[in-house]
């Protein structure tokens, strides 16, 4: 499939039919802004998105497709903190506006932060019951206490035949002491964000589509190590900029 896209003066299309509304809209999207010394068609360039996307010359760019960092803790964002990589991403789409032709595509293949740190989520951690040492319940402490009520917990566990410890944990759970210090993870669902940046840059939400790893995925680095981490699909956000699209199908030969 081949995308190309009108405009005004290379192929005859003219902003002047359209209704007045509509032409106070796309007025500026149909200018032609070019820039001196803008990157040259066909070549490679190594760089900082946010430095290369503005000397790409205006309305030039049939479709863009790009998949950013994720905020899964990779080496190459790791220096991000979730502000930054707010700012990186919706920097990154504001400044492919004006790159693309009017009529364009912008699609970010992106996943949810399946790990996302959250300081506020309560650090409990599951009790592993195959795991414990000691056979003493919660319900077997609370009787002893029940029956001496005059006990402190060394006493308490003295009568259980059971370490000090394990008192506390069946009373108030394993994270009182040590318990998880990590910061716990969430799921972040990014869809939302992602679709707040394009429409603030002017972009319509056209589309929204999953691609499905394959099987060869499961043998990865990232899905062994990480179990948690990834997902099985990924999503294609397609975001529009407004103008005429002409869709032209390709025979296969
Ligand atoms: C999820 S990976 C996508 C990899 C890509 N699909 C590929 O096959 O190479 C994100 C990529 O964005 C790059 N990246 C991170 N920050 C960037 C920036 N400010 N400008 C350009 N690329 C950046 C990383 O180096 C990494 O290669």
């Amino acid at each position: 499939m081949e995308v190309s896209t009108n405009k005004t003066d290379r192929t005859g299309f003219n902003i002047s039919r359209l209704p007045p509304e509509l032409q106070r809209q796309l007025t500026d999207v149909y200018q032609d802004n070019q820039i001196d010394d803008a990157l040259e068609v066909n070549h490679i360039y190594l760089g900082d998105a946010r430095e290369l996307l503005s000397k790409i010359q205006p309305n030039t760019v049939a479709l863009s497709i790009w998949s950013p960092p994720y905020f899964v803790g990779k080496e190459y964002e790791s220096y991000l903190s979730f502000e930054d990589w707010q700012q990186l991403l919706s920097t990154v789409i504001a400044l492919h506006f004006s790159i693309i032709k009017p009529g364009g595509f912008l699609v970010i293949n992106i996943a949810d932060i399946l790990v996302f740190k959250d300081a506020a989520i309560p650090k409990i951690q599951a009790e592993v019951v195959s795991n414990r040492r000691s056979p003493v319940t919660r319900e077997d402490v609370l009787r002893a206490m029940a029956a001496h009520p005059d006990y402190n917990r060394y006493q308490i566990a003295k009568l259980l035949g059971c370490s000090e410890q394990t008192v506390d944990r069946r009373l108030n759970g394993n994270n009182i002491r040590g318990g998880k210090y990590e910061t716990q993870t969430r799921v972040k669902v990014v869809g939302g964000l992602i679709e707040e940046w394009g429409l603030k840059a002017d972009f319509y939400m056209y589309d929204r589509r999953v691609w499905i790893k394959d099987a060869a995925w499961e043998n990865s680095r990232w899905h062994s190590l990480s179990y948690k981490s990834v997902d099985e699909f990924e999503y294609l956000y397609v975001f529009w900029k407004p103008g005429v699209t002409n869709v032209t199908f390709v025979q296969p030969e």
